[in-house]
């Protein structure tokens, strides 16, 4: 029965590869959307945002979470949010506070924008705080904390920093970015529990800010890195289009 199966699934993937480019071509039912967002461009196309997309790159939380952003469009899955800083957020930032975070704190603050989750401005109003960022320190995630109302209002809480949302730069799942007009400083970086001078890591060795070498390590807690991204999309389309194509059959 399951080799029936398989050898009509077989014939079917043979017919499918020979049907006509034109038909091929026609109108493609429930089919894939033109591509995976890329983050990058959204924010370029917004452009305001030199620095964050600057930080993003330093940090290569840009091809991380294009990376992620690939997974999540082809799995269908969750998507993502982030909550950009305009340049003027950065300008109004005192002086020095971005070189004064290691390497490891600036990833960090970057994926403190970042929340594994797409929403709407409507599913912001059913969120339970706190909300989970893609960063995470020795204590757990990174949260924020969001209040929204009916009227599309969204306030955004870190606990150090409080801001309004003005406007979507993108809605378009699974991505949505909102432009934001503060930094979005995170309580464990900045708040009362926050370390002194001294960086987070473990090891306590001395880095200066922006050094390069420091970007191999800091984003420990990260479930993928871009390479092994890549071989588990691979597997992740293959094996969604056999579920799909059994799923039919079935
Ligand atoms: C994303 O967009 C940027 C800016 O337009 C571009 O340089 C980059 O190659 C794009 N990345 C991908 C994966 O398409
Ligand atoms: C997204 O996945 C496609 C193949 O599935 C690959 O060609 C492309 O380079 C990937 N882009 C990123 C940013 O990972
Ligand atoms: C957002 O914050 C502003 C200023 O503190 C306040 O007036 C407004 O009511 C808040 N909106 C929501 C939806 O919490
Ligand atoms: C965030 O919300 C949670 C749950 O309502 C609350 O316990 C916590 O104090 C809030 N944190 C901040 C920084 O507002």
């Amino acid at each position: 029965m399951a080799m029936r199966r398989i050898a009509v699934a077989a014939a079917l993937v043979a017919l499918a590869l020979s049907v006509p480019a034109s038909l091929a071509q026609a109108p493609a039912p429930a089919a894939t959307p033109s591509g995976p967002p890329n983050v990058t461009a959204v924010l370029e196309k917004g452009g305001q945002y030199t620095t964050f997309m600057r930080l993003m790159k330093e940090t290569q939380q840009d091809t991380q979470l294009n990376s992620q952003l690939n997974s999540s469009f082809a799995s269908n899955g969750g998507g993502y949010t982030v909550f950009a800083p305009t340049d003027n957020a950065f300008n109004n930032l005192k002086p020095g506070t971005l070189n004064s975070l290691t390497q490891q704190q600036q990833v960090a603050l970057v994926q403190g924008h970042i929340l594994p989750q797409y929403y709407t401005m409507e599913s912001f109003q059913t969120a339970s705080n706190p909300v989970r960022t893609q960063a995470s320190g020795r204590d757990g995630p990174y949260t924020l904390n969001v209040t929204a109302n009916t009227n599309n209002q969204l306030n955004v809480s870190t606990g150090v920093v409080e801001v309004t949302v003005n406007n979507a730069l993108s809605t378009a799942k699974p991505l949505a970015v909102y432009s934001v007009d503060k930094v979005l400083l995170p309580e464990e970086l900045f708040g009362a529990k926050a370390p002194a001078a001294a960086p987070t890591a473990s090891e306590g060795k001395p880095k200066k800010g922006g050094s390069s070498d420091a970007a191999s390590g800091p984003a420990g807690s990260d479930d993928a890195a871009p390479t092994d991204a890549a071989s588990a999309r691979a597997v992740g389309w293959t094996l969604a289009g056999l579920a799909a194509l059994l799923g039919y059959l079935l």
